[in-house]
């Protein structure tokens, strides 16, 4: 029976209890007509199973598996065959382990670097969000698993999580918060979404149409079906009605019993609930054609991955000329995390993992070690602190590892300051006064403040870079891996500086996201803000020049694409990797934009002397802004520049394009109408330029003339700040005549 076939043979009974799983990681089986129950396990960076009792918070222990690096740190790969490689090793592993879903990628944009799940999450801009996700999604189900998009949407903090409220304008919404899970709902075709605990504007992510069937299902046109957050239903009918599928976890308190009354009562329709009963029978139909009973699992070669895609993540933020270490040189690895590195965070994406490899592992003879700080405490230890600093003064090199201990990063908990523990920054302050040659490897799933910055003269960055992170930092600082990440998220100076600052958790359950569109760089660059790094922001051992911009069209509607290519040439004498970052900049707009906003992105591997040419198609969307007055992307006609860079403040070359927007806005007029406004109108503009050819005052230029320089501009901005009624105020009209006239322009 097909999944249609099996709907209709279905009772009530059979449906409500369907809609729930029979536990905490299985659907429901439906012996008598054939349909077994399937497994899903949490992700996203490696593989949860738990096969003892259950939960979601990640307390209960789960298989040994790989733990490969967090979703922070695969975004600073800005490498889309990075997500692949990764999505297609748990692809394979999911099926060895009868796994038929992942419940990742985590989507959630970085809003304020505070969220203890950023972990989890890739950027703070969602092109870059939604390409990586999708990578991940494409590679995942290739393996006939399916992915689970999570937590749809605006979950980006943790306090109030379940309960609270996010406040989001419209525009906002649909450009930073939705875009990523838009992505992967038409680019990644992710077969499965999970919807959030908490509510957008009012309505629980559980609940709301218009998430869950007005722009997912509607707009986007996704066909796959949308499990809740653990423990996420609120009204069970109103999600039925309102586009939700499957509640989890199941189990006795499942609310099954409460569609069955609500349908009896004939508050929900059984065609909806049809809908919800027939997208997660897909969902096990497609699971159960595309298992693979003889999947088999190399965890050694997976592990082997999880080490190289760490290398490749690590993003090395300043280096004046100490990296890499000289082979042979007397180096010394200070600070705990060299020894027991912090490499994922917790909750219900901990995986268990045999054994992390540090970098002191990894070093062996290479270095010697001084533990240096307490990780468990922010209170300096006078005799670790003295330890190292006797290590240090001798060494040709003190590399210091730093960065944020475990109980700092957490789902279901945000952190409350930007700080490293004081025991942290007084060590790296000490040491860096013994030894001018410190280096700092930094752990941690987000942004810290770093007061000892420019006494340092190397940083490299790890993220938590999954359990071969040590590995990894070891091949980067010796040279034997270039650095190649760029940051995925703006590392601002201190916390007060985030645009969110003021704003953030919010109170009494309500987060208002007062700063709009302007999150993360699209702030600090608007505000001409120094940071310390800004988004894109990675160095290499070797150096790149872009040359030859060119696009196949200087002119071009928003129906159009234009194709733009660069070169870029390894000029250095090592090999390496280069992020080619593609900026748009809208010259010229009405309406409030950020500086710019990236638009794609591409790798370049570059033998010394190489030289490689990138290519990029933009579409409309390269373009476009959230219009609200029309509900959609919206081109306005100007120019725009379109930029290459290798970070967002570091364009190296940019080239102009005209663009033609081919929609209109339409709006009613009314008497409160500016005549501003009504230039935009195309049936309000030909009224104003008739007006003004009648005009028998003094003309704009010989008022203009008479008031001196600049005049001009001043005139024209007072008479487009009229609202339409001042045309009966000054007596150019009766009420009667405006009223005909504002029908004829709305007719
Ligand atoms: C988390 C989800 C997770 C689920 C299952 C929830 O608490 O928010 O991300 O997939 O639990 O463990």
């Amino acid at each position: 029976m097909n999944a249609k076939e099996i709907l209709n043979a279905m009772t009530l009974e059979e449906k409500a209890a369907f809609c729930s799983g029979r536990d905490f990681w299985h659907t429901k089986a439906i012996e008598r007509l054939g349909v077994p129950s399937v497994m899903m396990c949490d992700g996203p960076h490696g593989l949860r199973k738990q096969e003892g009792e259950g939960d979601h918070l990640g307390i209960n222990k789960s298989i040994e598996t790989v733990c490969y690096p967090t979703a922070a740190a695969l975004a600073s790969s800005f490498d889309r065959d990075v997500m692949r490689q990764l999505g297609e090793a748990l692809g394979q592993e999911c099926q060895a382990e009868n796994v038929a879903m992942l419940l990742g990628p985590g989507l959630n944009i970085k809003r304020s670097p505070l969220c203890g799940r950023n972990f989890e999450y890739f950027s703070e801009d969602p092109y870059l969000a939604g390409e990586m996700g999708s990578s991940y999604v494409k590679a995942l189900q290739s393996k006939g698993v399916a992915a689970c998009a999570k937590h749809f949407a605006c979950n980006n903090q943790e306090t109030r999580r379940m309960s609270g409220s996010s406040q989001v304008d419209e525009r906002t919404l649909h450009e930073i918060y939705l875009p990523a899970f838009e992505a992967v709902v038409k680019n990644g075709k992710t077969r499965s979404l999970m919807c959030a605990y908490n509510a957008v504007n009012g309505e629980f992510c559980a609940e709301n149409k218009m998430l869950l069937t007005d722009t997912l299902r509607e707009k986007w046109g996704f066909d796959g079906f949308v499990v809740t957050d653990w423990g996420a239903v609120k009204g069970r009918a109103e999600g039925i009605a309102s586009g939700l599928d499957l509640e989890m976890p199941g189990g006795p308190n499942a609310t099954g019993e409460k569609l069955i009354e609500a349908v009896k009562a004939g508050t929900l329709s059984e065609t909806d609930l049809d809908k919800a009963v027939l997208n997660i029978l897909h969902f096990v139909e497609t699971a159960l054609a595309e298992r693979d009973e003889n999947a088999v699992i190399d965890r050694d070669a997976c592990r082997e991955l999880a080490g190289k895609l760490a290398g490749e993540c690590a993003v090395l933020l300043k280096n004046e000329d100490i990296l890499p270490l000289q082979k042979g040189r007397k180096a010394v690895f200070i600070g705990e995390f060299a020894a027991n590195p912090r490499y994922q965070g917790a909750g219900s994406s901990h995986i268990n993992v045999p054994h992390p490899v540090s970098a002191l592992e990894a070093a062996g003879d290479a270095v010697t070690y001084a533990r240096g700080y307490d990780a468990h405490s922010s209170k300096t230890d006078e005799a670790l602190l003295a330890e190292a600093l006797n290590a240090a003064k001798d060494a040709e090199a003190a590399v210091i590892f730093a960065g944020l201990p475990d109980a700092f990063e957490s789902e279901g908990a945000d952190r409350d300051h930007m700080r490293l523990p004081d025991n942290q920054n007084e060590l790296i302050a000490a040491v860096s006064a013994v030894n001018p040659h410190t280096v700092v490897v930094l752990h941690g799933g987000s942004p810290v403040e770093l007061p000892w910055l420019d006494k340092v003269p190397a940083v490299l960055l790890m993220y938590l870079g999954g359990e071969r992170v040590g590995a990894a930092a070891a091949d980067l600082l010796w040279g034997k891996v270039n650095p190649s990440g760029h940051l995925a998220e703006t590392w601002p100076i201190r916390l007060e500086d985030n645009p969110s600052y003021l704003n953030f958790p919010g109170e009494d359950g309500v987060v208002t996201y007062a700063e709009g569109i302007f999150v993360g760089y699209r702030y600090y660059d608007k505000k001409k803000m120094p940071v310390n790094f800004p988004f894109g922001h990675g160095l290499s051992y070797t150096d790149f020049s872009f040359s030859n911009l060119t696009a196949d069209k200087e002119k071009l509607t928003d129906r159009e694409t234009v194709t733009v290519s660069v070169d870029v040439t390894n000029e250095g004498t090592s090999a390496g990797k280069a992020v080619v970052q593609l900026y748009v900049r809208d010259v010229k707009s009405t309406v409030r934009r950020p500086v710019r906003e990236l638009k794609d992105f591409a790798k370049a591997a570059l033998e010394p002397g190489e030289t490689r040419t990138v290519t990029f198609t933009l579409d409309k969307r390269a373009f476009a802004y959230y219009e609200p007055k029309v509900h959609d992307f919206f081109v306005e006609s100007g120019e725009f520049a379109v930029e290459i860079g290798l970070s967002c403040r570091d364009i190296r070359l940019a080239k102009s394009v005209h663009v033609e927007g081919t929609a209109e806005i339409s709006f009613t007029i009314d008497a409160n109408t500016t005549i501003g406004q009504l230039m935009k109108h195309p049936k309000g503009a030909a009224f104003i330029r008739q007006m003004m050819g009648k005009s028998n005052g003094p003309s704009d230029s010989e008022q203009a003339e008479a008031m001196g320089e600049g005049s001009e501009k001043i005139m024209q901005q007072m008479m487009f700040e009229m609202p339409l009624g001042s045309l009966v105020s000054y007596g150019r009209m009766t009420s009667g005549q405006l009223r005909g006239l504002i029908a004829s322009l709305n007719s």
